[in-house]
C-alpha cells in the first residue's frame, strides 16, 4: 500500500487541476461555440429494472462539450473541435441507454473495482483467497458481472472558477463481487477552459483490498463512425511492457519495446505494423497490452501518451499518476455494435488508452501493488487534453 500512501500525501499538496489559461489560443469556432462554461442535465433514460439515468452535459465556452452518465459514470461523447474548427464527437458510444446495458464493451465508463484482467479471477490478501467472477473466459476482467460500469453513481455538479464538472460517488458493499472490504468510491470529471478533462479517482475501504480504477473511453480523433484509427499515430512514453500469456494475463516478464512492433516511443501509425506477425499481437488480435510507463517519480502528473489524426488534425495528449498504461486497438469490435451516430464499428474502428495499475498485479508481486488497506487512500489523476496540430 505505499505506493497509494506515497500518492496521497504528494498529490495532496500540489493542485491537481491545471487551469492552463496563460496557454490558450484564441477561442475556436465552432458548433458549440464561445461562451461561458455551463453544465445541464436531462434524463437519458431508465435502465431495464427501473432506474433512471441522467445525463451532464459539460461545455467549456472553448468550442468542447462533453456528456457524461450516471450509469457507469460513463463518458457518453466527447465533442472537440478539428484544426479548421469544425467539431465532432471522438468517443465512441450509444444514444441510448438499452444498448449500454446489454452490449457495451465498456465504452467511456469508470472500470473497477479491478480494471483489466485478474489470473483466474483468484487472489489471495492476507492469506485469505477470494474467488472473483469468471466473466472473461477463465479470467475476471474490470470488476466482474456488474462491475462500477454498470451502478449507478450518485452525482454533483462542480462550478468552479476555470471549469465545469461533476463529482460521481459510489459505495460499493462489502462482498460485492466477492472483493473484500466496503469501498466507498469518488471519482470527479473536470472539463477546463484549456480543453482538458481531468479525471481524479480517491477510494477508501474499511478492510484490505484491492483497487485498480480506470476509464475506459475508445477515441476515434476524426470522430466516431467515422472509420478505421489505424492512420493515427500514436506515440507512448514507454520503453518497456508486460507481455502476455494467450488468455492475456501478463506472464510477469516486464521486456523491452526495443526492435519490436511494441515501440511506440517515436510517433507511429497503429496500422503500421499491426499485421507483423508479432506472437504478441497474434495473441491479442493486434494491440491490447500494459505499457511501463517511463516515469520521472511515481506521484507526479507525466506524459504517458499523444496520439494525432493526421486526417483532422486532432490532438490528444493524456497525462496520468499511474504507472501504466492499456493501450487497446479496438480489436473485438465485430460490426455488431451501431454506435451514437447510426454507423457500425469494426474492428480498429476506435481505440483505448486505459491508465492504471498493471494487470493481475493481486498475483505478481513484483508488478506496483495494488492493495488498499483501512486509513490509507487512493488516489490518482489523469488528464486528456485535445488540441490540434495548427493550434
Ligand atoms: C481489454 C480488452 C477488452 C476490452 C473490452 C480492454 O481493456 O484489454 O481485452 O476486450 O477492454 O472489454
Amino acid at each position: 500500500m505505499r505506493w497509494f500512501t506515497r500518492t496521497a500525501a504528494r498529490l495532496g499538496a500540489v493542485p491537481l487541476i491545471i487551469t492552463g489559461l496563460a496557454v490558450l489560443g484564441p477561442a475556436a469556432p465552432s458548433a458549440v461555440g464561445a461562451s461561458q462554461p455551463r453544465i445541464e442535465k436531462d434524463v437519458f433514460g431508465s435502465t431495464p429494472d427501473g432506474a433512471a439515468v441522467d445525463r451532464y452535459t459539460l461545455t467549456n465556452g472553448r468550442g468542447m462539450r462533453v456528456r457524461i452518465l450516471t450509469y457507469g459514470g460513463i463518458i457518453q461523447s466527447i465533442e472537440v473541435p478539428d484544426r479548421r474548427g469544425r467539431t465532432a464527437n471522438v468517443a465512441l458510444g450509444f444514444d441510448n441507454i438499452t444498448d449500454y446495458v446489454e452490449s457495451s464493451p465498456y465504452f467511456g465508463s469508470i472500470t473497477g473495482r479491478y480494471a483489466n484482467r485478474i489470473a483466474n479471477g483468484r487472489f489471495t490478501l492476507d492469506g485469505v483467497t477470494h474467488q472473483l467472477a469468471l466473466n472473461d473466459g477463465v479470467n475476471h476482467l474490470h470488476g466482474g458481472t456488474v462491475g462500477f460500469d454498470k451502478r449507478i453513481w450518485r452525482a454533483a455538479e462542480i462550478r468552479d472558477r476555470d471549469a465545469v464538472g461533476l463529482e460521481l460517488t459510489y459505495t460499493s458493499p462489502d462482498g460485492e463481487e466477492n472483493y473484500p472490504g466496503a469501498l466507498d468510491v469518488t471519482v470527479t470529471y473536470r472539463l477546463t477552459r484549456d480543453n482538458t478533462i481531468h479525471v481524479d479517482y480517491r477510494a477508501t475501504t474499511d478492510a484490505p483490498t484491492v483497487v485498480n480504477l480506470t476509464n475506459h473511453t475508445y477515441f476515434n480523433l476524426g470522430g466516431e463512425g467515422s472509420g478505421s484509427i489505424e492512420d493515427h499515430r500514436l506515440t507512448l512514453d514507454a520503453s518497456r511492457y508486460t507481455p502476455v500469456n494467450d488468455t492475456l494475463i501478463p506472464t510477469g516478464a516486464i521486456d523491452s519495446v526495443a526492435g519490436t512492433p511494441m515501440d511506440f516511443r517515436r510517433p507511429t501509425a497503429i496500422g503500421e505494423r499491426v499485421r507483423d506477425g508479432f506472437e504478441q499481437l497474434v495473441i491479442g488480435r493486434g494491440y491490447d497490452h500494459n505499457y511501463v510507463l517511463d516515469r520521472r517519480d511515481d506521484t507526479s502528473l507525466e506524459q504517458a501518451a499523444r496520439v494525432i489524426d493526421p486526417d483532422s488534425g486532432r490532438v490528444l495528449t493524456i497525462r496520468t499518476t499511474e504507472p501504466g498504461i492499456q493501450f487497446y486497438s479496438g480489436n473485438f469490435l465485430d460490426g455488431t455494435l451501431v454506435g451514437t451516430s447510426g454507423r457500425i464499428y469494426r474492428q480498429g474502428d476506435g481505440f483505448a488508452l486505459e491508465t492504471q495499475h498493471f494487470p493481475d498485479s493481486p498475483n505478481q508481486p513484483q508488478f506496483p501493488s495494488t492493495e488498499l488497506r483501512p486509513g490509507d487512500t487512493y488516489r490518482t489523476s489523469t488528464t486528456y487534453q485535445f488540441s490540434t496540430d495548427r493550434g
